[in-house]
């Protein structure tokens, strides 16, 4: 049985101030919830003091990037040794977002994977297609490329921890989402390519679905086979929204 996962990834919103507040709203609103997973992926600035504010709650902190190196000469980067110092459990890996406007590449992607199963973070690795892409009818081509090598070298034990992502381009920020048979089958078929890859294991992986995600439709997107949880932008910004995502029912 995979457990729903419904993570925010707040990209670069919010004050450490505006931070803490949405939080503590979030914490009463989604108290008690226990056969969810809920985690808030913040901007490196507000991970400290969140980490106070979800201790001993059922809310999970994570990044929305980090370096694939411990230390070094890298300029405006962020470790996963600094993540893990502040109490992050997950980190974003492969966003739209850093392919697209930070030029990162599959082979990025990988090296970033490796060091956070290294450091016992739990890498949320991102894929999909582009409107181009789609209209050309090379999705399954792109995500399989994309899936395969963000996890080439990672053995089946590392990958029961790995949450994939699969976050069309065209839905993202855009409200338009894609239909819940569009994703289910992508997703369906992101499992099969993982299947084939680790066997049996790829059941137990849980993969969300990412773009435009809010509160009226994310049970349409729950209701289907293979999607077991969502990665929310924008709706994930304000308490009441990201706590009614969260209660999907
Ligand atoms: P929106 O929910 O704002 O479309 O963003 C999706 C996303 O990119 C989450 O990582």
């Amino acid at each position: 049985m995979r457990q729903p996962f419904i993570a925010g990834n707040w990209k670069m919103h919010k004050t450490n101030q505006e931070a803490v507040d949405m939080v503590e709203e979030l914490v009463d609103l989604v108290e008690g919830i226990d056969d969810v997973d809920i985690a808030i992926c913040a901007p490196a600035t507000a991970l400290a003091p969140l980490n106070e504010v979800i201790a001993d709650t059922n809310i999970a902190l994570g990044a929305e990037d980090m370096h694939w190196k411990e230390e070094g000469a890298y300029t405006g980067e962020i470790s996963p040794l600094m993540l893990k110092d502040v109490g992050c459990e997950y980190v974003i890996l492969g966003h739209s977002e850093r392919r697209g406007y930070f030029g990162e590449t599959d082979k990025d992607v990988n090296k970033k994977v490796q060091t956070a199963l290294k450091h016992d973070l739990k890498p949320i690795i991102c894929v999909g297609e582009s409107l181009a892409q789609r209209e050309a009818g090379e999705t399954k081509d792109i995500v399989k490329e994309q899936v395969l090598a963000a996890l080439d070298g990672v053995t089946k034990n590392d990958l029961e921890v790995i949450t994939v992502a699969y976050e069309p381009i065209w839905a993202i920020g855009t409200g338009k989402s894609a239909t819940t048979e569009e994703a289910n089958e992508v997703i369906k078929y992101i499992r099969d390519v993982m299947r084939n890859e680790f066997g049996k294991v790829a059941d137990e992986i849980r993969i969300q679905y990412g773009g435009s995600v809010k509160p009226h439709n994310i049970s349409e997107f729950m209701a289907t086979s293979d999607i077991d949880g969502a990665l929310v932008g924008s709706a994930s910004l304000k308490a009441q929204s990201f706590a009614d995502i969260v209660k999907f029912e």
